[in-house]
């Protein structure tokens, strides 16, 4: 028995890479998605993370709008598994629109997208698998979700900035965290994309826009290192990841 994720002559599996926004909470800087982890730029660990799943064919990565021959050429620079065909294409203003275009980027003949965060450089390979194993058993839309740690409030916010009124504790338990890659069946995500309206930023979640049309979303588990590396204090966290994996298995 192989704990790879089986192979099928029947699902082609593609992964979408956004890798377009400016990373403002990160703080002043290149696009996020440039910025070195350990030398290396972010992007860079998150195209190796997906190409290291024997299942992904293909990886769509979507660049900042006017920053996708820079983002080639640094692709050109690093070594990624043969089995793997790396395109790029511009992105957009939100990552609705950095998602959908990378979406008519496909082949084809794919018929199964993984949609992935630029800024989750760190995922592990096997919760890649879970999520592609989850769609190839027919679940038209997976997600890799944790438990929270923190009870969640929900307030009105203040137009002041004063201080918020709390109106509801939902019950942590029935709470989880989403992580990406988030799977799908092709089909499903672009329709989802042609036909969920962007309303203020966009969504920040592909499996969100998929309940709205009604179609079953599930759960798998997620990995404490897929976190999205959004604050300062991420990327020290993301380094020690690193260290620890050099140290571990000689990374
Ligand atoms: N993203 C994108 N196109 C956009 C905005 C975001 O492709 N117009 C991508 C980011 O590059 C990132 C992922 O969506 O890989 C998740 O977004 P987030 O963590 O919010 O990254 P940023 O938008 O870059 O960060 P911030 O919100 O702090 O500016
Ligand atoms: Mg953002």
């Amino acid at each position: 028995m192989s704990d790879e994720p089986r192979t099928s002559p029947t699902v082609r599996t593609a992964a979408v890479i956004p890798a377009a926004g400016r990373g403002v909470r990160l703080g002043p800087g290149a696009p996020k998605a440039l910025r070195p982890l350990s030398g290396t730029p972010m992007l860079i660990h998150a195209v190796r993370a997906m190409a290291a799943s024997r299942a992904v064919r293909m990886v769509v990565v979507v660049a900042p709008p006017d920053g996708a021959p820079e983002v080639r050429a640094l692709l050109d620079e690093h070594s990624f598994p043969e089995r793997t065909t790396i395109t790029v294409v511009p992105g957009g203003e939100t990552r609705q629109e950095s998602v959908a275009l990378g979406l008519r980027a496909l082949p084809a003949d794919i018929t199964s997208v993984l949609v992935h965060d630029a800024a989750r450089p760190l995922v592990p390979v096997d919760t890649v698998d879970a999520v592609v194993d989850a769609v190839r058993d027919g679940a038209p839309a997976v997600v890799p979700a944790l438990p929270l740690a923190d009870t969640v409030k929900q307030v009105e916010p203040d137009p002041r900035g004063g201080p918020e009124k709390v109106v509801g504790t939902p019950e942590r338990a029935l709470l989880r965290a989403v992580q990406t890659p988030q799977g799908f069946d092709r089909a499903t995500l672009v329709r989802a994309h042609e036909t969920v309206a962007p309303d203020g930023e966009g969504a920040t979640d592909d499996a969100g826009m998929v309940e709205r049309l009604g179609v079953p979303v599930v759960c798998v588990p997620g990995h404490e290192e897929a976190f999205k590396v959004t604050r300062p204090l991420d990327l020290v966290l993301a380094e020690a990841v690193l260290a620890r994996r050099r140290a571990t298995d000689g990374f």
